[in-house]
């Protein structure tokens, strides 16, 4: 990094002035996916002249029809208006001044970062690559993916990166259900290892972000990497906290609440079923380098052991076998539509092992049937008859209105047992039977 641009330093640029009139649009997001679409329609809201490119023919039907394929809000209206449009072709990327990569960064199912993705673009990129154009990847990679792409580009082109090219790592850091607020509100930062580039890409995105913050590649694709993972493992503490205090028959919530209240210096997180398409795999993009037990793995085996812990020991204090038993809740996430990487489908797995007489899954986020999400396509049960004599519930997600659905369970059938890590019924206790909830 160079004396001009020392980290940490606001290096905004001017952003009034106007693109170039070379190019079509200013800024071509390819792979609208979660990420990609708000980015490319909060580009639209301040005024660039963004379109989008994806390879799924149902999204683009969606949003060229002025629809949300997915719920994320604060973009309904600007979807509505039309004015971002995404395109099957990659050849409109020919046509813009700057290019966003935004596709999946999944893992395999080793410990591997899949990169399929992000090479297919880049492939379809190249024969509609034209002097000055910034590329901007986007997508959470692993540490040196982005000096990966610069020698890719060098070799199957004829452009040299930072002098008739240009490429920065731009990550994504909002939470899914705040993009329209946190693309105008977070830092951006901008991993560039040439002036050229480094000034292009903080233009760009100085039209959403208050404040650009410069890097170079691998350290913009660490910042991501730490701040995903620091709130995996510090999930995974608590929820290691939650069995410690099950071992010795304490109350979590009540150390939770008296370790927080007016203490300074270290804040216990909720336990839950942390998983989540980010969450759960950004762990193994460091960890693919690493070939040592350490403490990313550990807050990975202990996440993925809640289900499991949450079926055993309900199944301990009530056999699971032969009962009807709800699941409250199939997405990762408290209030989204969003069931990659969700724990819920792993604990309807573990309940099924159990033969109880009938699962009822129930998620007011999704539609019914619920699609495939590793346990084929399941009914999905209006949340009120799959609390209708049920015997026994596991609260799966933290979505809001299951707090009262327990209350009135708990009138109407007091006998019925709960798990409920979350805490989102108020009972303060991991295990109880709803009757709990009228004391
Ligand atoms: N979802 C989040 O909250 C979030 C937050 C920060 C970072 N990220 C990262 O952003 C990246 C994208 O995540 P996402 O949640 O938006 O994924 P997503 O699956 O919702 O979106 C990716 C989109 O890319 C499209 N795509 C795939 N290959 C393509 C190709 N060759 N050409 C054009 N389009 C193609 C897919 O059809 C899909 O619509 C990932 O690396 C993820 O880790 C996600």
């Amino acid at each position: 990094m160079d004396a001009e641009a020392p980290f940490g330093v606001n290096s905004r640029p001017c952003t009034e002035e106007p693109m170039s009139l070379e190019f079509d649009h200013d800024v071509c997001i390819i792979g609208t996916g979660r990420v990609g679409l708000p980015l490319g329609l909060s580009f639209v809201e301040v005024g660039v002249d963004a379109v989008g490119v994806d390879v799924d023919a149902d999204l683009r039907a969606a949003v060229n029809g002025g629809q949300m394929p997915f719920h994320e809000p604060g973009y309904d209206a600007l979807v509505a208006e039309g004015r971002f449009v995404v395109h099957a072709d990659a050849a409109v990327a020919a046509r813009s001044r700057a290019i966003v990569v935004t596709v999946g960064t999944p893992l395999h199912t080793h410990i591997e970062t899949d990169l399929s993705q992000v090479r297919r673009v880049l492939e379809g990129l190249i024969p509609h690559l034209r002097p000055g154009q910034l590329l901007c990847l986007r997508s959470t990679v692993a540490p040196g993916t982005t000096a990966f792409v610069r020698r890719f580009l060098e070799r199957h082109t004829r452009f040299r990166i930072g002098e008739d090219l240009l490429l920065a790592f731009c990550p994504e850091r909002i939470a899914e259900g705040k993009a329209h607020a946190e693309l105008r509100t977070l830092p951006q930062i901008v991993g560039a290892e040439d002036e050229a580039s480094r000034a292009a890409a903080s233009t760009l995105f100085a039209r959403l972000a208050p404040e650009i913050l410069a890097a170079d590649y691998v350290t913009a694709e660490l910042v991501k990497l730490f701040n995903n993972i620091a709130r995996y493992v510090h999930f995974a503490l608590a929820n290691q906290f939650a069995l410690v205090a099950d071992t010795f028959g304490a109350n979590i919530y009540a150390i939770r609440h008296l370790a927080n209240h007016q203490y300074p210096r270290s804040h216990i997180a909720s336990p839950g079923l942390t998983a989540g398409t980010c969450l759960r795999k950004d762990f193994g993009m460091i960890n693919e380098w690493s070939p040592y037990p350490d403490m990313l793995l550990s807050a990975w085996k202990m996440n993925e052991y809640i289900p499991a812990f949450l079926v055993k020991h309900l199944g301990q204090r009530v056999a699971l076998h032969d009962r009807r038993v709800a699941v409250l809740g199939y997405t990762f996430k408290q209030d989204t539509d969003d069931t990659r990487d969700s724990l819920a489908p792993k604990l309807v797995r573990y309940l099924e092992r159990e033969l109880p007489l009938e699962i009822r899954v129930t998620d007011h986020h999704l539609a019914d049937p619920i699609a495939d999400a590793g346990n084929g396509p399941l009914k999905n049960w209006p949340l009120v008859e799959a609390l209708t004599d049920v015997d026994c519930v596991f609260v799966a997600t933290n979505h809001t209105g299951y707090r009262e659905a327990l209350q009135a369970l708990a009138f109407v059938s007091p006998e019925t047992w709960v798990a409920d890590l979350w805490n989102v019924s108020g009972a303060n206790q991991v295990f109880f039977q709803a009757g709990a909830l009228l004391r």
